[in-house]
């Protein structure tokens, strides 16, 4: 067993023990090694100024650097990883990379807050699209996690389609050398487990067994992933309410839960697998699941955030649960006593709480792809397109024959305590056909009033009961639109 979380900076080892472990990353760069380019605004994941690049391996995948926001990325989390900032970005020679010439050549940067964490999200870009020009749909879309106060969108848009490819210096393959990789894994291989006094414990294990066995010595424990959610808490100070065990069991190291699998038709997506690598395996399987992911957060909080840990959040406008719910999905709960799928509709049983016991780990996610016969929608309505939180979430699956109804699963968000799946409407659907246009507005309206929603900060109940029905219609629109197209 290790104390001690091994990482590199800029291409430099690091080793933390104790407290040091615990802070967050921006913390740990701009007052233990005053790497003070990494700024912290909104320290809750929603400005990106605080934007790094982070390397890791998977079980199944190479090396891959990704965006993260370091505000609410804990230390120990990044055991294992490199972390590249700002301050590794320009040429040995002090000349500018590429990236941010043309930030400062067209403009880019005012007061220059945000300018550091746009330059770190931009080169995440283009370390992984070195060969071509910036497509301004795709990087706008990569930029969504970088808020600018001084509004000078249009500007770095210019500047991201201004960077020359035949120009780029990658500093990956500059700092992330062979053996570096390879002292890296080496010394991360065995699991980590740090207890510091007064501030908690952190385990993470690397198979499945140990994890296993944790969580039954330790049932109080809080099982954490890409701690997102859990991140947001911590900086807020609410974390480990007084008297709970402040011990935290990690799943993001173990191997045999770090995968997406589409295999015969089967999507499983294990609990350490993030959400950027869930939208990447969707593309061409789940097309409609990436789409409803490209609105999901932003690629800094994607590439740590887990589906795990949005389905056990459990939260009534988790992004991702009606549409698990419309695809029929099952969850896995694994205890040292064995294992067992819970279909997702019967998994909550009240606001955040799931049908789980205290022993038990949730492993897996499988969903079938949705088949030729098979229709299937998601829809999140925000008050704005990127970066927020849901108002309602619906997601539609259903199976036709000669242009009817012949099955039907109907998933809300947003209008109760739960994510729940609708079977009256559902049992309507079924025989209805889809050219029925007064057979579906009648639908639309049954499922308006079947709902009791709560009025609250983001809108009335009367505005979520119109869009749900709104959203119905518009879902047999669009079924519409397609069979006549
Ligand atoms: C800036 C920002 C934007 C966001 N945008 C969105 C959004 O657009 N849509 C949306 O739905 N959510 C959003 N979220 C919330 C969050 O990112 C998601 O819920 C995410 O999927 C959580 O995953 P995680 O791996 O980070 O979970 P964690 O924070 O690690 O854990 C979340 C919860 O799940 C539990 N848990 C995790 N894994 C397991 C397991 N294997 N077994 C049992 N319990 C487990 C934890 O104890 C915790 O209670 C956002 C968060 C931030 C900070
Ligand atoms: S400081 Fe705003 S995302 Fe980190
Ligand atoms: S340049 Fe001022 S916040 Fe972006």
């Amino acid at each position: 067993m290790r104390d001690s979380v091994v990482l590199y900076i800029n291409g430099r080892r690091h080793e933390l023990k104790g407290e040091h472990a615990f802070a967050t990353l921006s913390d740990y760069l701009r007052y233990e090694r005053r790497l003070t380019g990494t700024k912290v605004v909104c320290a809750e994941g929603d400005c990106g100024a605080c934007t790094v690049l982070v390397g890791r391996a998977g079980s199944d995948r190479p090396w891959r650097f990704e965006p993260v926001n370091a505000c609410i990325v804990q230390m120990l989390q990044l055991d294992g990883s490199h972390v590249l900032t700002i301050e590794a970005v320009a040429q040995p020679d002090g000349s500018l990379h590429e990236v941010q010439r043309a930030m400062c050549e067209n403009h880019g940067s005012q007061c220059g807050f945000c300018t550091p964490g746009f330059v770190m999200a931009m080169l995440g870009h283009f370390e992984h699209h070195p060969h071509r020009p910036a497509d301004r749909k795709e990087i706008a879309n990569h930029l969504t996690g970088n808020l600018c106060r001084c509004t000078g969108y249009l500007p770095i848009l210019d500047a991201a389609a201004d960077v020359r490819p035949e120009r780029l210096q990658s500093v990956v393959a500059r700092l992330h050398t062979e053996p570096l990789q390879r002292a890296l894994t080496e010394s991360t291989e065995r699991p980590l487990s740090i207890a510091v006094e007064g501030r908690g414990r952190l385990d993470a294990p690397t198979t499945l067994d140990a994890l296993l066995s944790l969580r039954a010595a330790h049932p109080d424990a809080r099982i954490t992933a890409g701690n997102t959610d859990l991140g947001v808490m911590i900086n807020k100070q609410k974390l480990w309410p007084a008297g709970s065990s402040r011990h935290a069991i990690t799943t993001h190291k173990v191997a045999e839960l770090d995968h997406v699998t589409v295999h015969e038709g089967v999507v499983t997506v294990g609990a350490a697998a993030t959400l950027g690598a869930l939208e990447r395996a969707c593309e061409t399987s789940v097309p409609e699941l990436a789409k409803l992911l490209r609105v999901f957060a932003s690629p800094q909080i994607k590439a740590t955030a887990t589906l795990m840990g949005n389905v056990a959040n459990g939260s009534p406008i988790g992004d991702t649960l009606p549409a698990l719910f419309a695809l029929g999905a099952e969850v896995e709960a694994q205890s040292l006593r064995g294992a067992r799928w819970i279909p997702i509709d019967a998994l909550y049983v009240g606001y955040r709480a799931l049908s789980i016991a205290p022993d038990e780990v949730l492993t897996r996610v499988r969903f079938s792809v949705p088949g030729d016969v098979a229709v299937f929608r998601a829809y999140k309505v925000c008050q704005r397109k990127d970066l927020d939180i849901s108002f309602v979430g619906a997601s539609f699956y259903l199976e036709r024959s000669a242009g009817v109804v012949t099955r039907a699963r109907v998933a809300y968000g947003g209008v109760g305590p739960t994510v729940m799946r609708l079977p009256a409407i559902e049992a309507r659907l079924q025989g209805t056909a889809i050219s029925d246009t007064q057979a579906w507005d009648a639908i639309a309206d049954e499922l308006a009033a079947s709902l009791s929603p709560r009025s609250d900060l983001r809108g009335s109940l009367e505005a979520r009961k119109i869009l749900s029905a709104n959203l119905l219609r518009k879902f047999a629109n669009e079924l519409r639109a397609e069979v006549s197209a």
